[in-house]
């Protein structure tokens, strides 16, 4: 039997729900070894550490705690520590087969580099999702790890075509479902049968849950602080639970913006853990989010979602889930809000294929390729 040795690259947070899955679907298939590779970009105890505990993800055999910088310092270490760890091959020895990366966070992109220039093949899980909005750095990480991997798994139709229509052939195209979706929906009863909405004094449907941390949200004062100001307004109408993304206080600090925070019905607090935050969206009435994951998580629970942002990479939450795009217009928020609350706004279906098997088609293809 050949082994294939699959350097396996998580960074972010929105990055361990999507590997989770695949290396449980890998386990199956004992000619296939996963190293699980962690990059250090984040690094918080609640944004990372919490997540391997919730999820029942293996420890990363290796991390390279890259931290945080500007664009440019972050993706430089990570190149820097990817190519080293990919040359030196598994830990086991003998050298790598494949890198797989999932998303579109720095990491992805950084080591999606390092592999390609050492000739090792790159498995892109999420692959072919265009916002077409270059000003967004995830647009760029998704363009440069799409066109320089061979192995394209693609979590809903618009991604298909768009890699089409930059040239992959066929035979690199897999449509094969949405791994953030089979962690959900593996792990939807243990969220809920925790206390977290009793330890917030929340009861189901009866309060919304807001995020945000999309530097075209949180990094001008004002965008930001007209932004808290049309949340706390719709906060009188329905409560919201808003955990906060670092990057978001930091700049809420910055701008002196944390006392806009509080009043009416915005409860502020800290992030929250992958099983606390799903106890949290699958009984809210609404989520008002510019995250992408949450957009595609709503979809899949058939909760509203109100997304502050003017585009989407993900149209089929949109055209067939139950987001709207609102881009940072108040007075549309309140209307769909007041949709929401009134019972008039769309219901939303879950796309083909988010089934909470799409890891499991994954590791299929790749034990495939192996024989
Ligand atoms: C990253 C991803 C984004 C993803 C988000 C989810 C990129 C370009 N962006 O954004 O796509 O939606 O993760 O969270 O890769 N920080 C901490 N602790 C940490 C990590 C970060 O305090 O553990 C703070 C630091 O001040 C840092 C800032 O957050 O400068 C931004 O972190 P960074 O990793 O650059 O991007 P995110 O905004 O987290």
């Amino acid at each position: 039997m050949t082994i294939r040795n699959l350097a396996c690259v998580v960074g972010a947070r929105p990055n361990f729900m999507k590997m989770a899955p695949l290396l449980r679907a890998l386990a199956a298939y004992p000619r296939l070894r996963p190293v699980l590779i962690h990059t250090g970009q984040h690094y918080d105890e609640n944004l990372s550490d919490v997540f391997f505990e919730d999820l029942g993800m293996k420890r990363p055999e290796i991390c390279l705690e890259v931290g945080s910088g500007k664009h440019g310092e972050q993706t430089a270490r990570i190149l820097e520590r990817v190519e080293a760890v990919l040359e030196q091959g598994p830990p086991g020895g003998g050298r790598y087969d494949r890198l797989i990366v999932v998303g579109d966070v720095n990491s992805t992109m950084a080591a999606a580099l390092a592999a390609t220039k050492l000739g090792i093949p790159i498995a892109h899980v999420e692959a072919g999702l265009r916002s077409f909005d270059r000003t967004m750095p995830e647009e760029i990480n998704r363009i440069v790890t799409d066109a320089i991997s061979d192995l394209l798994l693609v979590s809903e139709p618009a991604g298909l075509e768009n890699l089409r229509r930059e040239g992959h052939p066929e035979s690199q195209l897999h449509l094969v479902g949405n791994v953030m979706i089979d962690t959900l929906l593996h792990l939807l009863p243990k969220a809920q049968a925790r206390d977290t909405l009793a330890r917030h004094g929340l009861r189901p449907g009866d309060y919304g849950v807001v995020t945000l941390h999309r530097p075209s949200n949180v990094d001008r004062p004002e965008v930001l602080g007209p932004l808290l100001d049309v949340l706390r307004e719709a906060s009188d109408d329905l409560r919201l639970v808003f955990p906060i993304h670092p990057r978001t206080r930091q700049r809420l600090q910055r701008f002196g913006l944390m006392d806009r925070l509080h009043g009416n019905g915005l409860a502020p607090m800290a992030p929250l853990g992958y099983l606390d935050f799903l106890a949290l969206t699958s009984q809210a009435r609404l989520i008002v989010t510019d995250s992408g994951g949450l957009q595609e998580e709503s979809t899949a629970l058939g909760v509203p979602c109100l997304t502050m942002r003017a585009n989407t990479e993900r149209p089929i939450t949109v055209e067939l889930g139950t987001s709207t795009l609102i881009g940072n217009d108040a007075e549309a928020l309140q209307t769909r809000l007041r949709e929401v609350l009134a019972g008039t706004y769309k219901r939303g279906e879950r796309p083909a294929l988010w089934d909470g098997r799409a890891a499991e088609r994954i590791a299929a293809i790749l034990d495939r390729e192996a024989a």
